[in-house]
């Protein structure tokens, strides 16, 4: 099969973690049997940088021309002060934007070697294996109007926050459809007692339900929601819910499950795919081989799964992180004080070598 992929390493520590996955990649396509074509593009502050503009034409051509793009992150302090479209995030935003990327899905999975990774006690965060399928071309991110304004001391801020039935319903059956594949539980989050967007949100996932009677949907409040996934988060199977709060609750579900270093995720609805990590670019550890490169890589999981519709090679890449966490290596947001680290490269390496191993026993008899 042909793989055709654009990467956008982007900024902060995004080359470092993207070259690692993008390792896993050839390392898949190798032993497996797929063609695979890599073409690198700029977005976020290094676009600004070279084009002064976070998302150059020339990033979007490739990424249209390709079947699927990998992104690192984008942001760094230098561009804090710029006007919004001058700024890295603005690239990213676009980006799902040109690619229709409206379904954000973010997986986030307790792993048993990690127990001691997460705040929560492990009785608690056990078994943890949620889906957060978070709306993300709509809401406070896109609605307009939008404007900052004023003079100091009496400035004025708006932005708002917009629903169409339409965009609520698209992405409530991709929810649902997610659903039907795991554990048929959906909860919808909003905060119907205020916002009339989330009382027009919570009667258009109730009516979409109707084509769904195999899954149980239920709606919680956003805060509930928020207490909900610390207090019992191996009870959530699909979380459903709008661009913002989606943003939060992603954040806080890789607090819960040790570290936003491992989540990853997929945008996807439109023509082309767009995977990236949770995590920010994170400056302060930029550049010195210490970043955890498993979200990037489990976002090649996700992107050989849903947009290539390879299973078995979606499981060896995560049977790869789950073998090299159990086997103690450890980059440093997942360390415990006095336990030994490894770097970027080391831990890619090591899941690039159980791919090499496994995809030579199982790839090319099952593919
Ligand atoms: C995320 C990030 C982005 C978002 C930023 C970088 C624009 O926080 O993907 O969660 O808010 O969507
Ligand atoms: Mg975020």
């Amino acid at each position: 099969m042909q793989l055709r992929v654009t990467s956008l390493p982007g900024d902060g520590i995004g080359p470092e973690v993207t070259s690692e996955a993008i390792c896993i990649l050839e390392e898949v396509a190798t032993g497996f049997g797929h063609d695979f074509e890599l073409d690198e593009k700029e977005i976020g502050g290094v676009a600004l940088e070279k084009f002064g503009n976070p998302l150059p034409d020339s990033t979007i051509q490739a990424c249209l021309a390709s079947q699927a793009v990998l992104l690192g992150a984008v942001g760094s302090p230098a561009f804090d002060h710029n006007p919004r479209e001058l700024r890295p995030e603005a690239g990213l935003l676009r980006l799902r934007q040109e690619l229709g990327a409206f379904a954000n899905l973010r997986p986030a999975v307790f792993y048993p070697p990690l127990a001691a990774c997460s705040p929560l006690r492990e009785e608690i965060v056990k078994g943890t294996d949620l889906l957060i399928v978070r709306e993300l071309l709509g809401g406070l991110y896109f609605g307009t109007p939008r404007s900052l304004e004023g003079v100091p001391g009496e400035r004025r801020a708006l932005n708002s926050m917009r629903y169409s039935e339409p965009e609520i319903e698209r992405i409530a059956r991709v929810a649902f459809q997610l659903a039907q594949t795991r554990r048929r539980r959906l909860l919808s989050v909003d905060k119907a007692n205020v916002l009339e967007c989330s009382r027009l949100w919570r009667e258009v996932v109730s009516r979409i339900a109707r084509d769904f009677p195999d899954v149980q949907l239920s709606h919680m409040y956003v805060d509930s929601a928020a207490m909900s996934l610390v207090l019992k988060p191996a009870e959530f199977d699909v979380i459903l819910t709008e661009n913002m709060f989606g943003d939060i609750l992603s954040d806080q579900a890789g607090g819960v499950v040790g570290s936003l270093g491992l989540l990853a995720s997929a945008s996807i609805g439109g023509p082309v795919g767009l995977y990236e990590p949770v995590h920010g670019s994170a400056p302060d550890i930029a550049g010195q081989n210490v970043a955890n490169p498993l979200g990037a890589i489990l976002s090649v999981a996700l992107m050989l799964r849903h947009t290539f519709r390879l299973p078995k090679e979606a499981e060896c890449v995560e049977a790869g992180v789950i073998s090299t966490l159990r086997g103690g290596f450890r980059t440093r947001d997942l360390a415990r004080p006095g336990e030994r680290t490894v770097s970027t490269e080391q831990m890619g390496s090591q899941i690039a070598e159980f791919v090499r191993l496994a995809a030579n026993t199982t790839g090319r008899a099952v593919s």
